[in-house]
């Protein structure tokens, strides 16, 4: 892990941010957003879309990885992910166990997470770090 000062890193944690706005959390009140980044260098954004039958909600980084595969494309190098509380960053928000081994389906193991916390810091994780050994068959 290290804080990250990489242009393109704060342009897509600004993507995440922005996609934090459009969170559909009216259960949870916890609005999260994601913003990937594809090998050819297009930005895909999400949010997370809660559902009365809770188990049935989806989260942001999800979101932006579906939409991005369904529109064809399959290899992505990074992806910024920024959430809190009614939409108030407090501290980093760590993808959950699902998104880390969604994520593994797409993303190579050195490919960098990018989490946004209250000070506006961005911390880059690889994603080898936060699932050191996903499901693969
Ligand atoms: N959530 C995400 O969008 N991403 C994560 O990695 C963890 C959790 C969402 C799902 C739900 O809408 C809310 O945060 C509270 O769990």
């Amino acid at each position: 892990m290290k804080i990250t000062t990489d242009k393109e890193d704060i342009l897509l944690a600004n993507e995440a941010k922005r996609a934090m706005e459009k969170a559909y959390a009216p259960y949870s009140g916890f609005h999260v957003g994601a913003a990937l980044l594809t090998r050819e260098g297009k930005v895909y954004t999400g949010c997370n879309i809660e559902n009365a039958s809770y188990p049935a909600t989806c989260c942001a980084e999800r979101t932006a990885i579906f939409k991005a595969v369904s529109e064809g494309e399959k290899y992505f190098s990074k992806i910024a992910i920024a959430g809190g509380k009614n939409g108030n960053i407090t501290s980093i928000c760590y993808p959950c166990g699902i998104c880390r081994q969604v994520m593994s389906e797409f993303f190579g193991k050195d490919s960098e997470i990018l989490l946004i916390n209250e000070k506006d810091e961005v911390y880059s994780y690889k994603l080898c770090e936060l699932l050191p050994y996903s499901f693969e068959m």
